[in-house]
């Protein structure tokens, strides 16, 4: 006999609407049942198996000024660097050593890259692997470069909307940047054709928990083949360093580990085919994050592929994990502590199951 909060919980994630979702977030008599059932959802979907991808760190420059973001243009004591395509090969073919078949290009909003550069290296890595997936982060192009970089071969693209409603946008990015665009973006690339990547921060400043259902209801609207949630993470040389202590910075989510956890659950609940990372911001924030994040319906972990130099410059939020687990050489470790917790490493190409 299935509980009356479980029908409840099943009702409104058949059939979502903003109130009914808000309802769940405030009431914490459900979290438990909302978390245990994306577990349940996840594991028949994709099993125990959890995908690993290799996270390269390709350029710490950025046009951009996000007010929440380390690497934003105006941080002048930001350490800016920018990985040759030899360099990104290189590690790449570090990556496909390890046994990694999927590698995920990230960097800032930087104008090296063009689209000729970039499909450049994209081709050289599928023909030095063929049968690897590229993925790529590279925030904000036009269609018309979406559309060179897949032709090109990429495969999948991440791309956050950060948060579905004008307003709190307009509070975490300077004017030039609208969620309008960001939503447009996010329809091209899947039209386009790429597996497609969305999601946002939990616990920013301002965010309401009406902001957080908000965020759920695009999704379901967007319907990615990928959700990326993480808790937001201050810097020190950023507009929100004194984000703990300023009231007019006051978000409603108290607590930003079991929100972030939550939300990830009700991501899984709601796209139950998603896949869903346990990202490295998680565990920044709690040595039990990535664990959680699993538990509750998680099924990715993108362990840093980055040459070692350059891991303390891409600070996107203080206090990076790139030790331990998050480090793509330790994959022992990573493969110890993911079976301890029930889970069996794969790293297969791990592509969406529709
Ligand atoms: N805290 C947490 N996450 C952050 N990101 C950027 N800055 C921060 C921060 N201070 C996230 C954004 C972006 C992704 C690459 O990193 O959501 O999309």
């Amino acid at each position: 006999m299935r509980s009356t909060r479980e029908q409840t919980i099943q009702r409104i994630v058949q059939m979502p609407t903003r109130e009914a979702l808000l309802g769940l977030i405030r009431d914490e008599e459900y979290h438990d049942d909302i978390k245990r059932l994306a577990g349940e959802t996840r594991d028949r979907i994709y099993g125990h198996r959890v995908y690993l991808r290799g996270l390269i760190e390709i350029s710490s420059y950025c046009k951009n000024n996000c007010y929440y973001c380390g690497i934003r243009s105006a941080n002048r004591n930001a350490l800016r660097y920018r990985l040759t395509p030899e360099q990104i090969l290189d590690c790449c073919r570090t990556g496909a050593s390890l046994g990694f078949s999927t590698f995920v290009l990230q960097g800032g909003e930087d104008p090296w890259y063009t689209d000729r550069r970039l499909c450049e290296i994209i081709r050289s890595i599928k023909a030095e692997h063929p049968g690897c997936a590229v993925t790529l982060s590279l925030g904000e192009r036009s269609r018309e470069s979406y559309r060179l970089l897949y032709e090109a071969g990429a495969d999948r693209y991440l791309l956050r909307h950060e948060t579905a409603t004008p307003g709190h946008y307009a509070r975490l990015h300077p004017p030039e940047l609208s969620l309008e665009h960001r939503m447009r973006c996010l329809a091209a690339l899947k039209e386009i054709g790429f597996q497609t990547g969305a999601g946002f921060m939990v616990g920013s400043p301002c965010q309401t928990l009406e902001h957080l259902a908000a965020d759920l209801i695009y999704l379901t609207e967007l319907n990615p083949q990928m959700v990326g949630i993480g808790p937001f993470l201050p810097h020190h040389e950023s507009p929100f360093a004194d984000f703990a202590s300023d009231p007019s910075m006051a978000t409603e989510v108290q607590d930003p580990l079991s929100m972030t956890v939550l939300m990830v659950a009700l991501a899984r609940l709601l796209l139950p085919h998603a896949l869903i990372p346990a990202t490295t911001a998680l565990a920044t924030l709690s040595t039990e994050g990535r664990e959680k994040a699993l538990d509750a319906g998680a099924n990715v972990i993108m362990p840093n592929l980055s040459p070692e130099d350059v891991r303390g410059a891409y600070l996107l939020y203080d206090n990076k994990a790139s030790f331990g687990t998050e480090a793509a050489e330790s994959l022992e470790k990573n493969r110890l502590a993911l079976e301890k917790s029930g889970y069996i490493m794969d790293m297969s190409r791990g592509d969406y199951i529709g």
